[in-house]
């Protein structure tokens, strides 16, 4: 999970390619890297440490070049170091590499091309790629680049230069996203398409085992057999201010203000608009279970669902980490409907649980919010999130998107199972439309969190509980805090904390309770009263609030609204919470340390 980037045209590729780099970070920001073909060859300037240490290498030995390629790295083999650093260049100064992804026999590349004398100078399995296009180049560099692809196992997307093509950039990719971009000055390749978005809003989406050949006016594409493939354009509808601070502090806070107007796109496109009818396609009396599979917030999405699935189409849902579906043989089949839940739909987890999930026959239905991605491209049918970029590595906004589409799917197929009546089916989407309101009425007490979550940086432990679907969004509330604050918290059931977790509640612990639950509202008061006896304060988060606030309990009192659709409330509180705690904790928020946003290895 790195960021790549490259571009060759008529201007200088340095200042583009740093620029693009920086729309990267998200993805790693341990280092960084760039080479440009130069009047003598490559030039190549790499860094440990943010894209600023890099910057400021380029500011004391400016480079200048019509092609380079940067990359944005987030560790996997070898430490965080300059030599570490991409691009890799073979030692024969021949050919130069930026690589996302994985290679997983890079140990007998690497100890076969020794064995030939090539002398390796970095830890990383990428640089085994540039060795090996050295080791089999033979003055064609489109032969290169479809051998080395078939001697590599695991993922890549790649950006190639060789030195005997001062004008031509390669491009070539599987398992990992990799776009193309067209402008009229020059053409680009990219992890994502924020990275060339100041330049054009055209890109090609490359499929696996294709290969790019891009010059300054030129981009053409071909398969392993060298065969020319034509490909059309698209245009990306969203702008760069969504991938702007636009005057915020952080790009987190800018995504969480930015959810009412989000959730708005999302529902009407999965009302009315390009989401078309949501469970077209689909029978939903075919259907013996639901399995929902995905990784981190985009998991926790999925247990929010599980309870509004179960609640209004009786159906069975069982959620499923995809690191463990993927490898647990999973009793799946043809009545099965698997949800893959993903932002980038890059993760590559979900990738394989998808993928094994369509092996078993199951009907796969993904969430995702990047259109041209792996996810959205292979499952049966692709529903979007309307969240536009998201930056900040913790999620927000298209988490939100997630639980909206994933209340309307749930709403829409209990409606066509019979389970709702029409006028009751009504009643829930104009609940859902109600939503955004809502939250906006949320984002005005921000002055009030901001103040007390000021008053929580010191804390050591802070745990979540909720009971029914507040214990479900109490897992996101949990897993946001401990991302960006770095403060230890966990999430439990309430009914779970007299079987353990009550030992751990002392005075100086924090405890954030979710009440949105009427009908459970009595049981986890008591679990309040529970941990105040024993020395804790509380964070009250919910709209059935009888609990006067005192030294012991403070209370976010959200708008009314039932507790089937709650989550999308609460979590809007619980987002504030946190990144006030790590605001207030001066901490580096839209890049949380050892994180990145795209997961694309395991
Ligand atoms: C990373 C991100 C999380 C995200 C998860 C799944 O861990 O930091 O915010 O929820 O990956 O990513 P996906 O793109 O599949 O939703």
């Amino acid at each position: 999970m790195c960021g790549i980037i490259g571009y060759v045209g008529s201007e200088n590729a340095v200042p583009i390619i740093v620029d693009g780099l920086k729309k990267l970070e998200y993805r790693g920001y341990d280092s960084a890297g760039i080479a440009v073909y130069g009047r003598g060859g490559f030039d190549v300037v790499k860094q440990e440490g943010r894209l600023e240490a890099l910057e400021a290498r380029l500011a004391g030995s400016p480079l200048s070049g019509n092609m380079g390629i940067g990359h944005t790295r987030w560790a996997t083999h070898g430490e965080p170091s300059d030599i570490n650093s991409h691009p890799h260049v073979g030692s024969k100064n021949k050919i130069a590499v930026v690589h996302n992804g994985i290679i997983e026999n890079y140990k007998q590349i690497k100890e076969r091309l020794e064995q030939r004398g090539v002398r390796f100078a970095s830890q990383t399995d990428s640089e085994a790629i540039a060795q090996l296009a050295e080791y089999y180049y033979d003055g064609d560099i489109m032969d290169t680049v479809i051998r080395v692809a078939g001697r590599l196992e695991g993922s890549y997307a790649l950006g190639i230069m060789c030195l005997d093509e001062p004008d031509t950039l390669i491009a070539v990719k599987k398992d990992n996203p990799l776009i193309v971009g067209v402008s009229e000055h020059g053409r680009f390749i990219a992890s994502d398409v924020p990275a060339v978005l100041k330049h054009t809003n055209k890109v090609y989406y490359l499929n696996d085992m294709e290969i790019a050949v891009l010059r300054e006016g030129d981009a053409r594409f071909f398969n392993f057999d060298k065969e020319p493939l034509e490909k059309t354009p698209e245009t990306v509808t969203w702008s760069l201010d969504g991938a702007e601070k636009g005057g915020y502090p952080h790009f987190m806070l800018k995504e969480i203000m930015e959810q009412p107007k989000i959730l708005r796109d999302t529902i009407s496109s999965s009302m009315t608009g390009s989401n078309g009818d949501i469970i077209d396609g689909m029978d939903a009396a075919r259907f013996g279970k639901v399995v929902i599979t995905a990784c981190g917030s985009a998991y926790n999405a999925g247990v929010v669902a599980k309870y509004v699935f179960e609640r209004l189409c009786r159906i069975s849902v069982e959620v499923e980490l995809a690191s463990e579906f993927r490898y647990k043989d999973a009793v799946i089949d043809e009545k099965t409907l698997v949800i893959l839940v993903s932002q980038s739909g890059e993760t590559a987890d979900t990738i394989a649980a998808m993928r094994e999930a369509k092996s078993k026959g199951a009907f796969t239905l993904s969430i995702v919010n990047v259109v041209g991605s792996t996810i959205a491209k292979e499952a049966d049918r692709c529903l979007f999130t309307a969240a536009g970029p998201e930056i900040a590595v913790a999620t927000t906004k298209a988490f939100s998107a997630q639980l909206v589409i994933l209340y309307i799917l749930a709403v829409r197929f209990a409606a066509r199972l019979g389970k709702v009546p029409p006028g009751r089916e009504r009643e829930m989407l104009s609940e859902i439309e109600s939503l955004p309101a809502k939250i906006t009425e949320i984002l005005r007490q921000v002055d009030s969190i901001q103040k007390y979550a000021s008053t929580c940086v010191g804390y050591k432990n802070i745990f979540f509980i909720g009971r029914n679907i507040d214990y479900a969004i109490a897992l996101e509330g949990s897993l946001k805090l401990k991302e960006i604050s770095y403060i230890h918290s966990e999430a439990y059931a309430g009914g779970e904390l007299k079987h353990g977790t009550i030992s751990l509640i002392e005075d100086e612990t924090l405890v954030v309770a979710i009440a949105n639950c009427e009908r459970l509202y009595g049981k986890i008061m008591s679990n309040v009263e529970q941990v105040i006896s024993r020395g804790a304060k509380v964070l009250l988060i919910g709209s059935c609030l009888g609990a006067e606030p005192d030294g012991k309990l403070y209370r976010i009192i959200l708008p009314e609204s039932g507790d089937l659709f709650s989550p999308s409330l609460s979590v809007v509180a619980l987002q504030l919470f946190s990144y006030y705690v790590a605001a207030n904790k001066g901490l580096d928020i839209d890049k949380p340390r050892n994180l990145a946003k795209s997961v694309t290895v395991e």
